[in-house]
């Protein structure tokens, strides 16, 4: 997917979840057309392959080794980023994990484990999100995109209620968000993705029985990957999505259209 030059010349974005899978591809792309970005993820080495393929293809960018859980560290990251470059433009909420050993039927799903996913999934971006906003406002404006998933919405997900109560919640905290900065020129989105061929989905990729079933969900026949997730993650926080507000842009290959 070929990157669009200069679209995003002298903005500032924020990427968290920047070492893998969407994170990893939409904070490439950022750089590629001309943003600098911060790198936001729990472990360096990760973050730092990703900076060194940004680096070499001359972009600009930031290592911020921070768990978004912990209010301290990602409003630390944040704060970095901010300072390094005088401002923020673009908040890109991304980290999340899925535990598809510990998610299980709300009937034996145990608290530990629904805590662990409501703290990282939703929490997590509420405070990436609250942090941010500080810094859009200082801007005078700018852009977040949240990243939902179509469990989020769709009772899909059979054993995964977490996960999928995490992801309903960000929808929800998208949209109220969305209108409560929209005046102050912040405009708020998210992109909910389908099947997408990440790290995240390594258990499904693997496993021939699981590709198939999920695959026969998707009209179009196959998982997306995290660069088409990327190319819409970035026209919403272009200019081009100037309309766009408390938008849930659904990139699935159809497969909340069956
Ligand atoms: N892959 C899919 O099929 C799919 C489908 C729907 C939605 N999504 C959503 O897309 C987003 C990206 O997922 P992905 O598939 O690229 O996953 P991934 O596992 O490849 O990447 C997740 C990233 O989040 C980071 N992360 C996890 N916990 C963190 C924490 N506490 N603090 C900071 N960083 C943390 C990881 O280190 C990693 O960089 C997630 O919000 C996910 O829920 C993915």
């Amino acid at each position: 997917m070929a990157a669009i030059a200069n679209r995003f010349a002298g903005r500032r974005a924020v990427v968290t979840g920047a070492s893998s899978g969407i994170g990893r591809a939409t904070a490439l792309r950022f750089a590629a057309e001309g943003a600098r970005v911060a790198l936001i993820a729990r472990r360096r080495p990760g973050l730092d392959a990703v900076a060194e393929a940004i680096r070499a293809a001359g972009g600009e960018c930031l290592v911020l080794p921070a768990d978004c859980t912990i209010e301290d560290q990602i409003a630390a990251a944040i704060e970095e980023a901010a300072g390094a470059w005088g401002g923020l433009d673009i908040i890109v909420s991304n980290a999340a994990v899925e535990l598809p050993e510990q998610d299980d039927r709300l009937d034996r799903i145990s608290l530990e484990a629904w805590n662990r996913l409501i703290t990282t999934n939703l929490t997590g971006q509420f405070l990436t999100c609250k942090h941010g906003l500080r810094h859009l406002q200082s801007a005078g404006g700018g852009a977040i995109v949240c990243l939902g998933s179509n469990v989020g919405n769709l009772g899909m997900a059979a054993n995964e209620p977490a996960y999928s109560a995490s992801k309903g919640g960000i929808f929800a905290m998208m949209r109220v968000m969305a209108n409560d900065f929209a005046r102050l020129n912040i405009r708020v989105n998210m992109v909910i993705p389908g099947f997408i061929d990440t790290p995240m989905n390594d258990f499904v990729m693997r496993d021939p029985v699981q590709l198939k079933y999920w695959s026969d969900q998707v009209p179009i026949g196959r998982a997306g990957t995290a660069e088409e997730c990327a190319a819409a993650i970035l026209w919403l926080a272009s200019d081009e999505a100037s309309y766009c507000v408390g938008t849930a842009l659904v990139i699935d290959g159809g497969q909340s259209a069956i």
